[in-house]
């Protein structure tokens, strides 16, 4: 008797906890469930992935989609049919939407629309803020949420917990680990005129600058350690930082984004203006370099894209009322496989930062490696495939991108997400099936609310 599967992978080299094997992929019900030689087995699908790699589909824990529905704006349709093109099985989105996400109605509203309309698996933050703190042991806890973020530094939107006071009174509610963007309003604020003053977005990591996230990254590790709460500290920009963190890795995780990594100031700011512009800023080569060391020795656990796709009006408005941020879900993949094909990483750190270390910080459940029993959520990527990154390939409603035009060597060719193929060879296939993470922190809430 030969077994049935819904869709079954062959010839491709899988990328499996222990490393890169030639083995068959058996998918039934959206699930690994055989790999090896699967001999005569029947298939209602089969992808023969000749000369491509098979390996975990990217988990992207920072995006921003924001305003759903709002014209030329960003959605969750728009936002995860860039992340399918990109190699992206599951993205986590931010709070500082409109209205900002500070209560389960709001929470409710997104989960609605993503099981309509997502292209892959979401989840979204509750921000942290005064008036919810003393709410959020409950609020985290509940199904579709990825925890709780909060922004120490204003970036876009009003969402701020700036002071001690604050951001202690999140930490004392709740037990999941919690996300923060770590710059210091005060700071930021006295600074402030170096912005209006400025000549354009070059002077961005001047007033935006290493203290300010170095103050912030500090207040926040020990206000951490008073509180006894596990923190992930999002896009750190700045080799100082790396410093910090390193000695404190039994509570603090660590997260970087491919534009820290791959654009460097001045030069960016020069050649690309408000497009090379985000909060906490690119800075210069000194950091880059210490950013990729923090790779190197482990410091690091994430990649996040930190997605945000401001429109070209929006960003061509004359600094500093140009908003800061840079779109990102469906450019990190090539990217980082371009940085692997130039040497900076190898594919099983690639792997470990895109897929095992979302599931082992943020605790999501049978997702983030390919193993049998575990969510079939593949990226197919083609390690030897020379493309040209473009404005016109980007699917996201912004249109652009600050890599147009550049030359990298490694592709997604496929996204499969729960067995399912939804790009193949750039093109998107079938429906917006996505569904809500599931978080092991939280399969108590789960058997509750159903
Ligand atoms: O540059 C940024 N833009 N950094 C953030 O942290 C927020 C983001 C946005 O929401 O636009």
């Amino acid at each position: 008797m030969c077994e049935s599967y819904d869709l079954v992978i062959r010839n491709g080299q899988v990328m499996m906890p222990c490393g890169l094997v030639e083995a068959e992929i058996g998918v039934r019900g959206g699930k690994v469930v055989s790999l090896g030689a699967l001999g005569r087995a029947v298939a209602r699908e089969t992808f023969d992935a000749a000369g491509l790699t098979v390996l975990p589909g990217v988990i992207d824990t920072q995006v921003h989609f924001r305003e759903p529905g709002l014209e030329n704006k960003e959605d969750i349709a728009h936002g995860t049919k860039a992340a399918i093109k990109g190699g992206v099985t599951a993205i986590f989105e931010m709070p500082n939407t409109s209205p900002l996400t500070l209560d389960e109605a709001t929470l409710n509203q997104k989960l609605n629309i993503a099981s309509r309309t997502a292209w892959c698996d979401y989840a979204f933050f509750m921000g942290g803020n005064h008036e919810n703190a003393h709410l959020l042991a409950e609020l985290e806890r509940l199904p579709g949420c990825a925890g709780v973020k909060i922004f120490m530094g204003s970036s876009t939107g009003t969402l701020l917990a700036k002071d001690d006071e604050v951001i202690m009174a999140v930490l004392a509610n709740g037990t999941r680990r919690v996300s923060v963007h770590a710059e210091d309003e005060d700071r930021l604020v006295e600074r402030q005129p170096i912005a209006i003053d400025a000549d354009g977005p070059v002077a961005h990591p001047h007033w935006r600058d290493v203290e300010s996230a170095v103050k912030a990254t500090k207040r926040l590790v020990k206000l951490a350690r008073l509180a006894g709460r596990r923190v992930h500290v999002l896009h750190i920009s700045s080799a100082d930082e790396m410093d910090i963190l390193a000695e404190h890795k039994d509570l603090v995780t660590v997260e970087v984004t491919l534009n820290h990594l791959t654009l460097v100031a001045p030069d960016c700011y020069e050649r690309l203006g408000a497009f090379a512009q985000m909060n906490p800023p690119v800075r210069d080569e000194r950091h880059l370099e210490g950013l990729w060391a923090a790779i190197q020795n482990g410091v690091v656990d994430v990649f996040g894209s930190d997605h945000a796709p401001h429109t070209t009006e929006e960003k061509q408005r004359p600094y500093p009322a140009s908003p800061s941020g840079i779109p990102g879900v469906q450019t990190s993949l090539p990217l980082l496989l371009d940085h692997m094909n130039k040497g900076r990483l190898s594919l099983e750190r690639l792997v470990d930062l895109t897929s095992a270390g979302p599931q082992r910080i943020f605790g999501i459940a049978g997702k983030g490696r390919i193993a049998v029993g575990y969510d079939a959520d593949f990226a197919i990527v083609d390690l030897a495939a020379k493309r040209t990154i473009t404005n016109k390939w980007i699917a996201s409603k912004c249109g652009w991108t600050p890599y147009d035009g550049m030359a990298v060597t490694g592709w997604p060719i496929a996204t499969v997400v729960r067995g399912m193929v939804v790009m193949r060879d750039d093109v998107i296939l079938g429906e917006p099936e996505g569904e809500a993470v599931r978080f092991i922190e939280t399969f108590v809430e789960e058997k509750k609310s159903c």
